[in-house]
């Protein structure tokens, strides 16, 4: 196994926070802040409607954007979605999809989230497909099965190449915006299970190269030490992605390991 293959990706995941005016304020002083960062990616997923605001404030910067959904036909009659071509059209240029608050608070099912993967990645969207267990299933000591079905489910009919922008992020329920994180060893263990996965599907040389992410009450802490195990290529933020400086200390981790 070589981490160095893969570039660290630290991902925000502002939820729904943020109007257009806050989202500019809040680039204003993240972007000088991670302007000498050059090894690692960084990707803010805003709401929708501050996607314009953030492409045009990050414009020429070493932060790109993303949206937190994105729906699997091409147009029509499904009112409050918002089509793969639409965030082309506006320089979006990824996506979360699978997020387990979509899955828990809007229905949606490892099929959907499937869909949805493949519509972005048909677009030429890097994909941030998200998996992750309840309290009950890790419990129950069904974290590796829930996880790799997740996984196995999401990436149906996903070719080859399409893999080159595939992230996967795992993001225990029980940690998300909880304060509890998944242990280093927890996190490890789980990521280098979803790599075996695509391994047995794809191969060595793509499992070797897909950023894997942990996400759950990752912050300026506990960031280190979970980004420097082995299958751990970066985190998807949700709270501390809203405060820049904290933010910025998670990004100069991933950009520090190796
Ligand atoms: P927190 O970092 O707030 O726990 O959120 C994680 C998350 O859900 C990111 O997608």
């Amino acid at each position: 196994m070589n981490k160095s293959l893969r570039k660290p990706l630290i991902v925000g995941n502002w939820k729904m926070n943020k109007t257009p005016h806050e989202c500019v304020e809040l680039l204003d002083e993240l972007i000088p802040m991670v302007a000498e960062v050059d090894r690692t990616d960084i990707i803010v997923c805003v709401p929708y409607v501050d996607l314009c605001a953030a492409v045009e404030k990050t414009r020429g910067t070493n932060i790109k954007v993303g949206a937190q959904n994105v729906h699997s036909a091409p147009k029509g009659s499904f009112t409050g979605e918002i089509s793969a071509e639409m965030l082309l059209e506006i320089g979006a240029k990824s996506v979360i999809v699978g997020h387990s608050e979509r899955r828990t608070y809007f229905g949606e099912t490892n099929e959907t989230v499937n869909l949805r993967a493949r519509a972005a990645l048909d677009a030429g969207l890097k994909t941030i497909i998200c998996v992750g267990e309840t309290l009950a299933e890790r419990d129950a000591d069904t974290t590796e099965e829930v996880v790799g079905f997740q996984t196995k489910i999401a990436l149906q009919s996903v070719s080859a190449e399409q893999m080159a922008n595939v992230v996967i992020a795992y993001e225990p329920v029980w940690a998300i915006g909880t304060g509890r994180n998944a242990t280093t060893a927890q996190a490890q263990e789980v990521c280098a299970k979803i790599r075996s996965i695509i391994r047995k599907i794809y191969g060595e040389y793509i499992s070797e190269h897909t950023n894997i992410l942990y996400g759950g009450s990752m912050n300026a802490a506990n960031c280190a030490d979970l980004l420097n195990e082995p299958d751990i290529d970066g985190g998807l933020i949700g709270g501390a992605s809203l405060k820049p400086v904290d933010f910025t200390v998670i990004v100069k981790a991933a950009d520090d390991v190796n």
